[in-house]
Order: C-alpha cells, then structure tokens, then sequence
C-alpha cells in the first residue's frame, strides 16, 4: 500500500530522515514511535506528498509519488483521510461544514446525500447531535472526535493518525483508541499511527473488536486473531529506524535506545 525507499529529507541543512525505508502492505496498521522532533510527522507530510524528499522514493499503491505535480497528487491524496494532531477543525466552520468539507469542496453531491453521509460519520464517532455546534462549542476530545470523521469523509483506504491522543484525559484517550480499533477491525482500514504514547500503542496492538449478535461493539485481548499480527512498529531516533518489528519484539528488544524508549 505505502513504500519508502531510501528516503532522505532535510530542512535548511539539517537531515530529519535518512535512509527510511519500509513498507506497509493492505490492512497493516503501522506504528512509529519516536521522541518528539525525531522525524514522525515529516514522514506522514510526505506520504502526502505536502513536501518532497531529497532523495529516495515513495510509492502509494506501487506509483511513485515523487516526482508527480500537484494536480495528481490531489487524486492520490482523495485515498487518504488524515486525522491531524489537536483535531485542528477550521474554527470558523460548523461540524457539519468541517465533516463535509471535502463533499463541499467537490460539489459532486446532492445536499441531503452529504447531510446523511455527515451523519453516517458523526455517528461512527458518537456524536451525531453534535452536527449544529462550532468547533469553539466542543471539548478537546470531542474535537478530536470530529477530526477523525473528518478524515473518514471518502471513505478512505489509508489513514493516517499524527499523536490522536496527545494531551487528552485517560477515558478521552480510551475513546480514541477504541475509534481507531474499530476502523481497523470492522472497516479494514489501512492505517499509520505516529506517537510517543506507548500505552495508547501497546493497546492498539493488543485488542480488537468484534461485533456481537445484538450489534454491539465488543473489545477483547483473548485469543488475538491473526488480524493483531498485522501491526507492526517503527522506532525512529534521529530520523533513522534504529527498530522494526511487531509489539512482542519491541518488548524483547535488547537495543539500548530501544529500552530506553520502552521503559
Ligand atoms: N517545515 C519545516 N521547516 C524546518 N524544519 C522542520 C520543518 N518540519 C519539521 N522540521 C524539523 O524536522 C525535525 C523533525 O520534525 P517532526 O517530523 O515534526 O518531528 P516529530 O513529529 O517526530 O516530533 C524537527 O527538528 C523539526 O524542527
Ligand atoms: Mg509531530
């Protein structure tokens, strides 16, 4: 779904990635973890393509998107929902408005088609009566809540998460994570998660949701389907992969950075 190779990228002299290479095949959740400035966020902007590397290439579906233009990397990008750090809604916008924004912008869409796919998505996030509010009217969580609808506008194959749970309270986060379970398990969304919080991580590659025969949503750690295996980890220090490899290698890793990450 997503490869880099070789990927090198700097800012005004100073390399933040060098040598990056990984894949990250259909379904496959990807996590990287790294301490802040070690290069996290850069790598999603690229898988974007907002910036460009210096050298190396990126494939999005085995098409190299370095050397495309802009106009082609709108229609890559339509692939991809983006939850951003903070939820960071546009302010002057209402839920409605910040949720359908791409369908707006597209102007493909009867109204009353986007007002029921808007709903559809609060309601993925459990916030359907929140569709009238201002961003101005919400709480932190629930911004970050609207940020992921947002993201799912399209119904995206990749998404991509940049610290969704960073600054929020113990239950806010749980929501989150259980939202990104749910999109993983029962949607089959293909998704990269940057963070340094290794508890909201470590939970992601442990549970997974099921739906019982009432239609509710369960999550459970026993007898973790083969789908758990398909999540993987990347350490970044210094813009380099100094680990890779799934959660139980993590926890065993002897590599002293590593250690001290985890620990
Ligand atoms: N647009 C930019 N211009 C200059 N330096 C940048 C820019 N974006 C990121 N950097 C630098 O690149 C490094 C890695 O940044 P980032 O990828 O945001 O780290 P992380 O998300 O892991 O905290 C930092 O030193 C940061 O200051
Ligand atoms: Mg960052």
């Amino acid at each position: 779904m997503i490869e880099f190779r070789a990927v090198d990228k700097s800012f005004n002299d100073e390399t933040v990635l060098r040598q990056v290479s990984f894949r990250i095949r259909p379904g496959e959740t990807k996590i990287i973890v790294g301490a802040s400035g070690s290069g996290k966020s850069t790598i999603l902007k690229l898988i974007l393509g907002l910036i460009r590397p210096e050298s190396g290439q990126i494939l999005i579906e085995g098409r190299d998107i370095t050397a495309l233009g802009e106009e082609e990397m709108v229609s890559v990008r339509r692939q991809i929902g983006m939850v951003f750090q903070e939820g960071a809604l546009f302010d002057s916008l209402s839920v409605r408005e910040n949720v359908g924004y791409r369908f707006f912008e597209e102007g493909t869409m009867e109204e009353a088609e986007i007002e029921q796919e808007v709903l559809r998505l609060l309601g993925f996030v459990g916030l359907a009566e929140a569709i009238d509010k201002m961003p101005a009217e919400l709480s932190g969580g629930m911004k970050r809540r609207v940020g992921i609808a947002r993201a799912l506008a399209g119904s995206p194959r990749v998404v991509l998460y940049d610290e969704p749970t960073a600054g929020l309270d113990p239950i806010t986060k749980r929501t989150i994570v259980e939202l990104m379970i749910k999109l993983r398990d029962l949607e089959g969304v293909t998704s990269v998660f940057v963070t340094h919080d290794l508890q909201a991580a470590t939970t992601i590659a442990s549970e997974f949701a099921t739906v019982d025969g009432e239609g509710r949503v369960r999550f459970s750690r026993e007898k973790a389907p083969r789908r758990l295996l398909n999540i993987n980890f990347i350490l970044l220090e210094n813009g380099r992969i100094c680990f890779e490899g799934n959660h139980q290698q993590l926890m065993d890793c002897e590599i002293p950075y590593v250690r001290r990450f985890v620990d």
